[in-house]
């Protein structure tokens, strides 16, 4: 990470001092952490703003078309022009500022026109008109173009960096290329989309991920087709925790039969197509790594108890195109795992609020809980985030 003015977050250092503890007597983190707007902004700034945030898919912005998302703290205007070329600018006027388009919608049309006094601006964020302006005969268009926002492209997702200040994406995420790239992500097209509002901090969304603890308790459809006991942490030298969990003898794959109904992943050795790979990148996708798909789940802050969280099936061209395929193997099995988790999720974020919460011990088997929380914790305490350290574990098992 860029070196920046470290501003610690709104939040007693004597209570992170817990969750920085060894694994085994580490704590999760203080109420704050979960429950206080004001740290929320902060991360907004901090864990968002100043690192690479997901906005989704790069081939779902068609070419002609311009769309306005949330980044952090900031807005983001995501365009693609007629020849193909997407570009990523703040979505802002550079009159007197007001939004060219609302976080959330989509236009088709040719040109950026501000609401306000109707400047138009090309896709390419070129000023192109600027209505009964006459602000003086030294007025240059050329001057007046759309700030460009940082953008890179990983696999076909596109990655923001709202501050413009984060290390290049590859060395943010370290590692994780060598651990995905079999996927061949990029060749992959999203099928299936469900979008959820959730009641509740997105950091209990991701250390609800991280762990497969729960499992036996809250997913018995899961549980038949995946040993909860079998996941283990790979070395992650970069901005992501994870690792894989094994299926079970019968299953080809997460689906509540456990069978498949889409293709194999051409470059999988035998090994990964017996295993599912989970990984969290920081701060804001989870990315699913299936033998025969993957899913993503994008997540949002909306609040400090709420988030918004997208979630997208990719499937191969070679299996979409197969007579009978429908995304609905896969989909309809993570969609009852995601109710399940969200409903968990909900219950402890009413709990965090609670007088009567006190961050509790973590176990041996949340060792990823415990990577997120402690990069969290350090990043609280620094201003500026840094990749997980490796876990001593207490014990053998996760
Ligand atoms: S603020 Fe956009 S045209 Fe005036
Ligand atoms: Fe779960």
């Amino acid at each position: 990470m860029a070196v920046h003015t470290a501003v610690p977050a709104p939040i007693d250092p004597a209570e992170l001092a817990a969750t920085l503890r060894p694994l085994g007597s580490a704590h999760i983190l203080p109420r704050a952490a979960y429950a206080d707007d004001r740290v929320l902004t902060w991360e907004l700034e901090r864990f968002f703003d100043a690192t690479w945030v997901v906005l989704g898919r790069a081939d779902a912005i068609a070419p002609g078309s311009q769309r306005a998302m949330r980044a952090g703290s900031e807005q983001v205007l995501l365009t693609r022009d007629a020849a193909g070329e997407l570009r990523a600018f703040y979505d802002v006027c550079r009159h007197r500022g007001h939004e060219l388009l609302a976080v959330g919608s989509e236009s088709r049309k040719r040109a950026i026109r501000c609401p306000y006094h109707a400047w138009a601006y090309g896709l390419d964020g070129q000023l192109r008109a600027a209505p009964r302006f006459d602000g003086g005969s030294g007025f240059d268009p050329g001057q007046f173009g759309l700030l460009p926002m940082r953008m890179a492209v990983w696999h076909g997702w596109i990655f923001v960096n709202p501050d413009g200040e984060a290390d290049p994406l590859d060395d943010y995420l370290g590692n994780l290329d060598e651990l995905v790239s079999d996927w061949e992500p990029e060749r992959l097209v999203a099928v299936e989309r469900h979008d959820y509002e959730v009641a509740a901090n997105w950091k209990l969304i991701v250390e609800n991920y991280h762990e497969c603890y729960h499992c036996p308790s809250i997913h018995p459809a899961l549980c038949r087709v995946s040993p909860p006991d079998s996941s283990r942490d790979l070395e992650a030298r970069g901005m992501f925790a994870g690792g894989p969990m094994l299926l079970m003898d019968h299953a080809e794959t997460m689906s509540l039969d456990g069978r498949s109904l889409g293709q194999p992943l051409p470059r999988l050795d035998a090994q990964r197509l017996r295993e599912v790979h989970y990984f969290g990148v920081f701060p804001n996708l989870l990315l699913s790594l299936h033998p025969d798909y993957v899913m993503t789940h994008r997540l949002e802050p909306l609040a400090a108890g709420r988030s918004r969280i997208e979630c997208e099936w990719l499937f191969p061209a070679e299996a979409v195109e197969r007579p009978r395929f429908s995304p609905r193997y896969a989909a309809d099995f993570w969609d009852l795992t995601n109710r399940e988790d969200w409903q968990a999720c909900e219950a402890v974020q009413r709990g965090v609020r609670s007088r009567g919460f006190r961050p509790g011990p973590l176990a041996g088997r949340e060792s990823t809980v415990y990577q997120f929380d402690t990069m969290v914790a350090r990043g609280y305490l620094e201003g500026t985030v840094r990749p997980p350290e490796p876990v001593e574990a207490p014990t053998a098992t996760r």
